[in-house]
């Protein structure tokens, strides 16, 4: 095992998650638990209902991810747990865990910013990505472009004036009775629609400024759906096809206006969309850039990824870190 030797937690949204990376990206062992079945009845996260489930499973999942790894709080360099944003209570029952196993081994404790996990996850999935790339991150909270210079340099050119794209996703789910998750079951079913029949705008495409909009393209969903006039499965591939066109037009113009970049990269939630994937990747190579995509797993919430950041930041720091103090907050 190349040190250093890193147990991540995950606990922000719906997923608890627990994994052990080692310096040179081997994930070791690692455990995820969806609570997909317990929130499915609400079509949505229920916020309680995920920092219950949380605090059952966290603890078994510790164990269990250790025993497959036959090591104890000994081996590990650090812990490493996202501190936020997410919701209050699902963050706050991985960080107190953090803290009691940092605490109780002696080992340091790293606060991790649930972001800042998916905007390296492409390193750990790429040793050969260097800095900087252009990151495009797509997920049920959020929709932003950033420039990753390094760790912890982080510059956003773009970011949504109002709903992140799963949101968008997970709304037209909702709308077309697909139940929850939605983003999943909306590309299942637009494989077989028309992507040209529901004319859907697409919100700020072509516009001076560099921010996202889903807003407007939610609401023209919702009145494809009520008019009646359209087959669910044209309607979930117009909505795709729209989204798909403000993705690469807000990348476009965030190239001319900041690039260029060796690579673009895409993380998040969202970045598990194959013709998400297909439309940045031609876009890649008409800017003559690299394209970065990490596997299906390490997109959606994980907890390699927040190991894999507090390995950049053991890094990045250097070998006088002790760690971040252990009263530090949980952020919503
Ligand atoms: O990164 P993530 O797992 O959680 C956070 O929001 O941080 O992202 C979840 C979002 C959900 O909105 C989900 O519908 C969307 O990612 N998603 C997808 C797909 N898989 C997950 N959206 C479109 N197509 C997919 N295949
Ligand atoms: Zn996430």
């Amino acid at each position: 095992i190349v040190p250093p030797l890193v147990l991540g937690i995950e606990s922000s949204c719906d997923e608890t998650a627990v994994a052990l990376v080692a310096g040179d990206r081997t994930i070791i062992a690692q455990a995820i638990a969806s609570q997909e079945a317990e929130h499915a009845p609400y079509g949505g996260v229920v916020p309680e209902i995920a920092a219950r489930a949380h605090a059952e499973r966290l603890a078994p999942m510790l164990e269990k991810v250790m025993a497959e790894a036959g090591m104890t709080l000994d081996d590990v360099d650090a812990i490493a747990a996202t501190a936020g944003p997410g919701l209050i209570g699902g963050v706050m029952v991985g960080l107190v865990s953090a803290k009691a196993l940092a605490m109780a081994s002696g080992k340091p404790l790293l606060a991790v910013n649930h972001l800042e996990g998916h905007a390296l996850s492409p390193r750990l999935a790429d040793g050969g990505l260097a800095f900087p790339y252009l990151l495009l991150l797509v997920s049920g909270g959020h929709c932003q472009i950033l420039a990753v210079e390094g760790v912890g340099r982080y510059r956003r050119l773009a970011t949504t004036i109002d709903d992140a794209l799963g949101e968008a996703f997970d709304k037209t789910a909702k709308l077309l009775g697909l139940g929850y998750p939605g983003g999943p079951a909306v590309e299942r079913l637009a494989l077989e629609g028309d992507a040209r029949a529901v004319p859907l705008p697409r919100p700020l495409k072509g516009s001076a400024e560099p921010h996202f909009s889903f807003a407007g393209l939610k609401s023209a969903v919702l009145r494809a759906v009520e008019s009646g006039a359209h087959a669910p499965a044209d309607i979930a591939a117009s909505f795709q096809q729209a989204a798909v066109e403000c993705l690469t037009d807000r990348l476009d113009h965030a190239l001319a206006a900041a690039g260029p970049f060796p690579a673009l990269v895409v993380a998040g939630g969202v970045a598990a969309n194959k013709t998400v994937r297909a439309a940045l990747e031609a876009l890649a190579t008409k800017h003559a850039m690299r394209f970065v995509a990490p596997p299906l797993a390490l997109c959606t919430d994980n907890a390699a990824m927040i190991a894999w950041a507090g390995i950049e930041r053991l890094a990045t720091e250097g070998p006088d870190f002790t760690g971040d103090p252990l009263d530090v907050a949980a952020r919503p």
